[in-house]
């Protein structure tokens, strides 16, 4: 069912999106050891992510990092839901036992494989070096995924941390058949914490492969509505679907909650869509909520962006009339480079633009 609104994983659900899956099961294939998987949030990376993993046919291990920022970024959390995958992948890859019981510090009884995170405990690299050396002998690679992999970012450095892109680094220089997907809805985050750029970083130079997911476009946007609705057995006015897409744009994310409220309720009038816009607004406010906390500049600016003020100057001389006191270039270009790095504004050129609608209407617009 396209309205269902968790992140689907099977391909019967996954409406378009052909290019990219092909491209993504092509890369888990022959692609480098690291995968970018990257855009905006509800664009469907999970979504694309979790049919591929399905449709590779291969063991993989996927970690939503989410709930690793929910419980606080520890590496016994990490350590937690790594033996959560490798028990799983166990149970189905028989063979691998004798791989794990090699590993200092992993203890596998039963179905149940345990890493120890303590000090002296088990050391991811020498768990994927045995992952690596059972994956020759069944001649099969395995893809290791992290979803909202920007927020690894908050394991650096410390005591009981560790340092992923050292891991990363490590598996390039040592591994053969393990490739390693990253998700990442706040893109200039995630590009930050991998550091290419950075000389200083362990990942400075090495190739990866990036999977950009853009927003459908609108007559996409229009045909998932209509399949949609039609799995229900409704059939709605283009009308009711392009003010629907109008307001929603191509973010099949808020599509899809659009469909399900509509189907579950049974209305499709004018209410219905503001009551999906209501809602998804109170999600965003909610999302943006922090941002405002580090400085109310932020919403500001995203009010004027919003507005249409979209080159530099006019974005400045808004948000000035607005607070009643100057704001400095330094301080706009950091706002807008923050707001450009977490991909909610985005630059066409000279100018800038919302990502999502719904961000505007989060701003009072
Ligand atoms: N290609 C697709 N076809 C059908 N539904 C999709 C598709 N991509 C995403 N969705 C739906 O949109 C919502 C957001 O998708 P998700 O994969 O969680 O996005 P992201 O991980 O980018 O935030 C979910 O409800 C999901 O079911
Ligand atoms: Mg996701």
């Amino acid at each position: 069912m396209l309205f269902d609104v968790q992140p689907k994983d099977d391909k019967s659900n996954l409406f378009g999106r052909k290019e990219e899956l092909e491209k993504l099961l092509r890369a888990f294939r022959y692609g480098p050891p690291l995968i970018l998987l990257l855009g905006m949030r509800r664009v469907g990376k999970t979504s694309l992510l979790k049919v591929a993993l399905k449709e590779c046919r291969q063991p993989f291990i996927y970690l939503d990092l989410r709930s690793l920022a929910e419980e606080g970024f520890s590496k016994a959390v990490f350590y937690r839901l790594l033996s959560d995958e490798l028990s799983r992948v166990h149970s189905s890859w028989a063979k691998l036992h004798s791989f794990l019981k090699k590993v200092r510090g992993v203890e596998v009884a039963g179905l149940r494989v345990e890493l120890d995170w303590r000090r002296g405990g088990a050391m991811v690299s020498s768990l994927f070096r045995e992952v690596d050396e059972w994956l020759g002998s069944e001649r099969r690679n395995m893809v290791v995924a992290f979803d909202e992999a920007q927020l690894l970012r908050g394991m650096r450095g410390g005591k009981g941390r560790m340092d992923f892109r050292k891991l990363l680094a490590f598996a390039y220089d040592n591994l053969r058949r393990v490739k390693f997907v990253l998700t990442g809805s706040e893109v200039g985050l995630l590009m930050d914490f991998i550091g290419a750029e950075d000389p200083s970083s362990p990942l400075y130079g090495r190739y990866r492969e990036e999977i950009l997911l853009q927003k459908f476009d609108r007559e996409t946007s229009l045909e998932f509505l209509r399949q949609g609705f039609r799995e229900h057995g409704v059939n709605p006015k283009s009308d009711v679907l392009e003010k629907a897409v109008d307001t929603l744009d191509g973010v099949v994310g808020w599509l899809t909650y659009y469909g399900y409220l509509a189907v579950s309720e049974k209305k499709l009038d004018g209410n219905m869509l503001e009551k999906v816009v209501n809602e998804a607004k109170r999600i965003t406010e909610n999302e943006l909520s922090k941002l405002f906390q580090r400085s109310r500049y932020y919403k500001l600016v995203l009010r004027a962006v919003g507005m249409g003020f979209s080159g530099w100057a006019e974005i400045k001389r808004a948000v000035e009339a607005w607070a009643g006191m100057p704001l400095s270039n330094a301080q706009l270009t950091r706002v807008l480079h923050s707001l450009q790095k977490l991909s909610i504004v985005e630059k066409q050129g000279e100018k800038y633009v919302l990502t999502d609608p719904l961000v505007a209407k989060a701003v009072g617009l």
